[in-house]
């Protein structure tokens, strides 16, 4: 795990996946060299190395702004409102994200507050968001755009205004990094970059 440091723009990486060393973690090591070359300073979150109770749902977050469950999530929330950017890396389990993502996103509930105008969200600076999906079916790229649609969905719900997002089917930790789908994805990210 790394932290974040110094004064550069921070992007927030998840691993939503619960090996530290597969494929969702290589993805995020390509994106990390190619967005710390654009000068972001990254720090990696494993979720496998975690423990994150689900929400509970009582919603005592929306009186006090908190959670009331205190676990590996409650350090968390701040570095998700010090970041300019966040990449969410998982994937495809049974058609959708993993549950240790899907915690971790339901859990974020706890920074959102509901006003007369519609949603405040307190996510702080977050204005570019990427989402990496990659899955065990070779054609995982056209069948499971419904979850990429739905994690694109969330980082905007997070704050973010421009969105990177790519399905990289077939993945294995050894092939990622020559695919052409990760290649595709590298490019909207660059293109989000430069934005
Ligand atoms: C419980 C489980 C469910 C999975 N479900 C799917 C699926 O529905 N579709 C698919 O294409 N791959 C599925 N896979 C394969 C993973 O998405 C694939 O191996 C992925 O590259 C693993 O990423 P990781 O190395 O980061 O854990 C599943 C794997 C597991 C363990």
């Amino acid at each position: 795990m790394t932290y974040f440091t110094g004064n550069m723009k921070k992007m927030l990486m998840i691993n939503g996946s619960p090996r530290s060393n597969g494929s969702s973690s290589e993805i995020l090591d390509i994106i990390e060299d190619k967005v710390s070359s654009k000068g972001y300073e990254c720090e990696r979150i494993d979720l496998g190395m975690l423990k994150i109770m689900h929400c509970k749902g009582c919603r005592s977050c929306k009186s006090t702004g908190k959670c009331v469950t205190k676990d590996d999530m409650t350090p968390l929330y701040e570095k998700v409102q010090n970041a300019d950017a966040i990449t969410i890396s998982v994937p495809v389990y049974f058609a959708a994200e993993t549950g240790l993502l899907k915690n971790f996103i339901d859990r974020l509930y706890a920074l959102m507050d509901r006003n007369e105008k519609g949603w405040n969200v307190r996510f702080g600076k977050v204005k570019k968001g990427v989402a990496a999906i990659n899955c065990g079916a070779p054609d995982g790229n056209m069948i499971y755009h419904g979850m990429m649609n739905h994690l694109v969905t969330i980082l905007r719900t997070f704050g973010s205004t421009d969105v990177a997002s790519g399905i990289i089917p077939n993945a294995s930790p050894d092939t990622i990094h020559d695919s052409q789908f990760t290649k595709d994805l590298l490019s909207g990210i660059d293109f989000l970059m430069s934005s």
